[in-house]
């Protein structure tokens, strides 16, 4: 009889837990991703449904159910500092054979041991109570890290709740995140159109994303996670291996690649193995763990200070080959940046032929003291750029191995005009870079911004690519972005390799572009530093290119995400004659110069004023409120500092926020006197 009973109730206990599952998830979507993926009815209907089945279920109540709790805006506060329960300790590092031996003869004799790829990420701990993440903390000190799970629950592969009866009440698995080399690659590319500082490799980009206070950011970018190693009392399993595969079953991302070996040479074959083979995995290694595969064997083993004695990682050599530098040349970009390049006598480097390398500016030629005619060294690390990482002074040197061709061999001078149009160059205090002033007269750099304005994020003008702006410029048909809405049909069709079928897509791409929201042609202007996302930031405040041109840079300051240095390049565009003009011609041509909503700043009543916003409210939402400091030209901040000008504090406002605001003073406003304030006279 209860058998049957229980085969009937089985249903709709599947049903409450995937509904709480679900709602967890859109909880998380709408308040930490601001990306909503069910309507407030649909919501509220899963809701109720979940609030009768658990009527009906008693036995299966759960204080982490979001029935108990409202949705949470975690993430878009600090991180929190927790301390590891176990401290998070690094690996001792051997690069030869005879360093694993040595290793291998401190062992017992029998001892198995385990071997997996090193994964060239951060180091992740994530801790599961009663089957629910409950926290994801970086490896900080050692001791404490930060507590990062809103951006870790943006990782597909790490589950946030664990539906077994066979886990133990507490279990922590430790693992690395990563970024994939697509999406490395990916986001580079997008950084270097908007003019941002490349990530040197997906490790730095990893851990730069992983830092970000939003989520969203983060879902975006794409991260993994590969876990390795599992803590915790009453866990199952006598070996690491057991271990890893019965994480494997409970769901979690475990590599495939890992192998119980009984002797070096096994050991060394699969290192052989993957050294290869490595480079066609879609994330970053860097070498081989070794672990001693019985727990009770690991136990006895323990620690050092600082590494476990029954680990130890091989790290590979670093691909790295001696070529003659032949020759600096000089690469001018779209805002006149002069980037020296190494030519290079062509050398084979991690299955790829590397011929140039960036030598950066001037400063990393000097620290290198590099000169034509040199041997250096060129690598390829988790960089997918090659490198120069230094000179050879022995033997192989040309310059260094005849001291007396030192006498001819003068000390490296960058150049100081432009090598492409002869102007004077300048080189900006506080920065690296020497740079061509000659913008309007500059080939590379009219070159350069005529194919940013017509590029995919920015106005998308299909069929006019680098060569074909290249033939326009030469011809005289294009010598800045106005004169793409000039082109007539009788132009394009007259050049080589245009007919009038590629000329009418062009002329209809030059059309399309007209329709380019506000966001975009301000993005697409090219105005130094300001990318894609700062460019929407700053068309939601300023929605006409009229107010924009007129805002003083301490205005321009009030934006989110606009430096002073930022501010001063918007308001130098806006007082160059040349740019007014092409602007005005533009406008004849018909683009967008406005935004939709009419949401620029009202007032100036929060002008200067950082303002923290928390808790919950019931006047309006949380993005009205936003919506509204910056109407008013004030700075909405996600995390409170001596700066914060005020705490805009709803219900239920967070502790660590309040005590925070307490302990450096800061006012906590209701939302009525907000409105007062901002509303009043
Ligand atoms: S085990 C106590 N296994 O390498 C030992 N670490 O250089 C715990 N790493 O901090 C680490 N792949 O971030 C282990 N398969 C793997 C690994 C791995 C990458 C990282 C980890 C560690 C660092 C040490």
């Amino acid at each position: 009889m209860m058998d049957l009973f229980s085969e009937i109730e089985e249903p709709e206990r599947d049903e409450l837990k995937a509904l709480r599952k679900e709602l967890e998830e859109a909880n998380y979507k709408y308040y930490v991703l601001n990306m909503p993926t069910l309507s407030d009815r649909e919501f509220d209907e899963k809701m109720h449904r979940l609030q009768a089945l658990e009527a009906q279920f008693p036995d299966m109540f759960d204080p982490k159910s979001p029935t108990q709790h409202v949705g949470s805006d975690l993430g878009k506060k600090g991180f929190e500092q927790v301390k590891h329960k176990y401290p998070m300790l690094s690996l001792a590092n051997s690069y030869s054979r005879e360093e694993i031996e040595d290793w291998v003869r401190k062992l017992p004799s029998n001892a198995e041991i385990v071997c997996e790829l090193k994964f060239d990420g951060l180091s992740i701990s994530l801790w599961y109570e009663h089957g629910i993440l409950v926290k994801a903390l970086t490896r900080g000190d050692g001791v404490q890290g930060d507590d990062v799970i809103a951006n870790i629950k943006t990782i597909p592969s790490i589950p946030w709740r664990i539906e077994r009866t066979d886990i133990p009440e507490f279990f922590e698995l430790r693992g690395e995140v990563l970024l994939p080399w697509e999406r490395f690659e990916a986001l580079n590319k997008e950084r270097e159109e908007q003019e941002e500082p490349l990530f040197a490799n997906p490790r730095n980009a990893a851990s730069g994303t992983l830092k970000l206070q939003d989520p969203k950011e983060v879902a975006r970018r794409g991260l993994d996670a590969y876990l390795y190693y599992m803590l915790g009392d009453n866990l199952p399993g006598t070996t690491h291996y057991e271990r890893l595969e019965t994480a494997k079953q409970w769901g979690f991302h475990i590599s495939d690649a890992i192998k119980v070996c009984h002797s070096v040479d096994e050991v060394m074959a699969y290192i052989a193995y993957w050294d290869t083979e490595r480079k066609n995995l879609p994330v970053a290694t860097d070498g081989i763990v070794l672990k001693v595969n019985n727990l009770a064997q690991q136990e006895e083993l323990g620690f050092t200070a600082k590494t476990p004695r029954w680990a130890i990682a091989y790290k590979f050599p670093a691909e790295k080959q001696l070529t003659l530098l032949k020759e600096i040349t000089y690469q001018v970009g779209r805002t006149g940046v002069v980037t020296p390049v190494a030519n290079l006598e062509p050398v084979q480097l991690s299955g790829t032929i590397v011929q140039r390398a960036t030598l950066h500016n001037e400063d990393f030629i000097k620290s290198l003291d590099i000169r034509p005619g040199d041997r250096v060294w060129v690598e390829k690390g988790g960089e997918i750029i090659p490198k120069i990482t230094g000179r050879e002074i022995g033997l192989n040197s040309i310059r260094r191995a005849d001291a007396t061709l030192l006498v001819d061999s003068a000390e490296y001078a960058f150049p100081t005009t432009c090598p492409e149009c002869g102007a004077k160059l300048v080189r900006v205090e506080g920065e690296a870079a020497w740079r061509c002033p000659n913008e309007a007269g500059c080939p590379p750099q009219i070159k350069g911004k005529i194919e940013h304005f017509v590029s995919r994020k920015a106005m998308n003008i299909d069929g006019l690519g680098e060569e074909t702006i290249d033939l326009f410029y030469q011809k005289g048909l294009l010598k800045n972005i106005a004169d793409i809405y000039d082109l007539k049909l009788e132009d394009i069709a007259a050049q080589e390799r245009l007919g009038e079928k590629s000329a009418q897509n062009i002329l209809a791409g030059i059309e399309a572009s007209k329709q380019v929201p506000w966001a975009r042609v301000l993005f697409a202007l090219g105005i130094r530093m300001v990318g894609e996302t700062t460019a929407k930031k700053i068309a939601r405040v300023y929605n006409t290119i009229d107010t924009l041109q007129w805002a003083t840079a301490e205005q321009l300051c009030a934006i989110e995400d606009v430096g002073p240095q930022i501010a001063e390049n918007i308001v130098a565009y806006f007082n160059d004659m040349r740019n007014l003009e092409i602007l005005e011609r533009l406008r004849q041509a018909g683009l967008q110069f406005e935004g939709e909503a009419a949401t620029g700043p009202q007032s100036d009543k929060l002008a200067g004023l950082s303002i923290v916003i928390s808790g919950t409210f019931s006047q309006h939402s949380r993005d009205e409120y936003k919506a509204m400091i910056e109407a008013n030209g004030g700075k909405n901040v996600g995390s409170v500092s001596k700066k914060t000008s005020f705490i805009l504090a709803g219900e239920n406002m967070g502790p660590e926020k309040r005590k925070k605001a307490e302990d450096l003073g800061i006012k906590l406003m209701s939302e009525e006197e907000f409105i007062e304030m901002v509303n009043g006279k």
